[in-house]
């Protein structure tokens, strides 16, 4: 583990992806801040980075498009593991939210932004550790549903000795190799979901399977769509979390 990966320490950055995307960076090394002033999330969303979180972004080699299938199911099963078993009833309360959140009791725990600049990739992730952002939607923190509190340094340590693992396994199977083991783990396969585009572009419909590209299967009346990027969200919720069916 020392040697796979190099943990380079800040108290304050804008954002560890702008500091990891620097050339001095390279496959292994690690950029952790205590907190960000100017830190982002998927499609330029601001991030809040308050102190007690955990925030950083791994940098790796960008081998090829292949590659994006796999890795952010990579990410999102390391996250997993690294909190599993210090969550209270986890096999219920803990899930992989397509494609890459982790949800504690259906709440958002995590977030994780790829980014590929050049011929590298810079993996960001934020985890909520002891502190509950103030966001639009519903959130919550590792230390809520401990059944012993993690420190961000313990989550850090796990997360990095189960990604190092499920990159071997992904980089000699491929996405077939790890799918069954995202499925397991994730939430509203089988149920009705929302899934907006980026483009804006809204489709309803069942979140039916993976296909063996890592992309999502959703199954309308009439079509079956195969989504690769989108927000997604349970048809019982709008895109804030709130109800919009009490019916
Ligand atoms: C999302 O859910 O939209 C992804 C959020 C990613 C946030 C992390 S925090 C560490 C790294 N630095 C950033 O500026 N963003 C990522």
């Amino acid at each position: 583990m020392a040697e796979r990966f190099r943990l380079h320490r800040f108290d304050v950055l804008q954002s560890t992806q702008i500091e990891a995307g620097q050339d001095i960076y390279q496959h292994g090394d690690v950029v952790v801040a205590v907190t960000q002033t100017g830190s982002y999330g998927r499609r330029g969303r601001a991030w809040q980075a308050p102190v007690g979180n955990l925030y950083f972004t791994m940098v790796e080699k960008f081998t090829g498009y292949t590659q994006l299938e796999w890795l952010p199911y990579v990410v999102g099963l390391a996250l997993y593991d690294a909190v599993a078993f210090h969550i209270a009833d986890h096999n219920n309360k803990l899930h992989l939210k397509w494609p890459n959140d982790v949800l504690i009791d259906g709440k958002k725990m995590s977030g994780i932004l790829i980014e590929v600049k050049d011929d590298k990739l810079l993996i960001g992730i934020g985890v909520n550790v002891t502190v509950k952002p103030q966001t639009d939607q519903p959130a919550t923190y590792i230390n809520e549903y401990a059944l012993s509190e993690m420190t961000s340094d313990q989550v850090l340590e796990a997360f990095l000795f189960h990604y190092a693992r499920w990159t071997d396994i992904a980089e000699e199977g491929g996405f077939a190799a790890i799918k069954n083991d995202w499925m397991t783990r994730a939430a509203y396969i089988g149920h009705e979901i929302t899934a907006r585009l980026a483009n804006g572009k809204v489709l309803n419909g069942v979140f039916e399977a993976l296909d063996d590209h890592g992309a999502l299967v959703l199954r309308e009346e009439t079509a079956h769509h195969v989504v690769t990027s989108a927000d997604i969200f349970f048809s019982n919720s709008d895109s804030n979390g709130t109800k919009i069916h009490n019916d």
